[in-house]
């Protein structure tokens, strides 16, 4: 089968220098496209900046922004069987990017922020995507309520939940410890493990239910 994942952060620029991002490490998407490609499938990974190596056999593709995101799996999801969202895409961005470094000034400094394009809530919907869809939801409350509403408002198939309160897990960590959440209301969870590990679970499940 042939795998589109989304990994790492994107970044949404205020200025020639700075920009608005996340603390996503792409560890999980990195792992999931490793864990794909050696049970024999095709992987192209989407990937916002991150310091991991491309994973041997993956066709990456790099981008920054969320827009830039939206363009690539676009492009990319129409020959693919499952499609993995598990980029932290910023939600919001700046309405304009300033030309020229912004200077300081002893005034406050309001920001104004537009949305990004909803990537995964676009799969269905705008690019007409047939295949195994699956989304992460991080949450801070409410797990399985919020990751439950958001598989269905996305028309996703598989819902992974984890909680990013918790320290140790999640953003940033080695190590991760989700819920699955399957159309119908159905949860499954799974022990707190390294991503690796947990990777290669998800990859062997997904695949054999797609
Ligand atoms: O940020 P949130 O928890 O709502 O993300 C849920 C899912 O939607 C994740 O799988 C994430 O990769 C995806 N997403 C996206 N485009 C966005 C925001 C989130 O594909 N603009």
């Amino acid at each position: 089968m042939h795998f589109l994942i989304t990994a790492g952060p994107t970044r949404e620029p205020l200025d020639p220098v700075r920009f608005l991002s996340n603390r996503s490490s792409g560890r999980m998407g990195y792992a999931l496209a490793e864990a794909a490609l050696a049970a024999g499938h095709a992987v192209t990974l989407v990937s916002g900046p991150v310091a991991l190596p491309v994973p041997a056999g993956a066709n990456r593709v790099r981008i920054e922004t969320a827009r830039e995101m939206f363009e690539a799996v676009r492009d990319a999801i129409g020959g693919c069987d499952v499609a993995i969202f598990c980029a932290a895409v910023a939600d919001y961005r700046p309405v304009a990017t300033a030309e020229h470094k912004l200077k300081k000034s002893g005034d406050r400094l309001v920001l104004e922020l537009e949305p990004t394009e909803d990537i995964l809530g676009s799969a269905r919907s705008v690019f007409g995507f047939r295949g195994y869809l699956v989304g992460f939801a991080a949450e801070t409350e409410r797990l399985v309520e919020h990751a439950q509403g958001k598989l269905m408002r996305k028309g996703c198939d598989l819902m992974i939940a984890n909680d990013v309160a918790r320290p140790g897990i999640g953003f940033d960590s080695d190590e991760n410890e989700v819920i699955l959440c399957l159309p119908g209301g159905s949860t499954r969870a799974l022990p707190r493990q390294s991503k690796k590990d947990l990777a290669r679970e998800l990859v062997a499940f997904i695949a054999s239910a797609a």
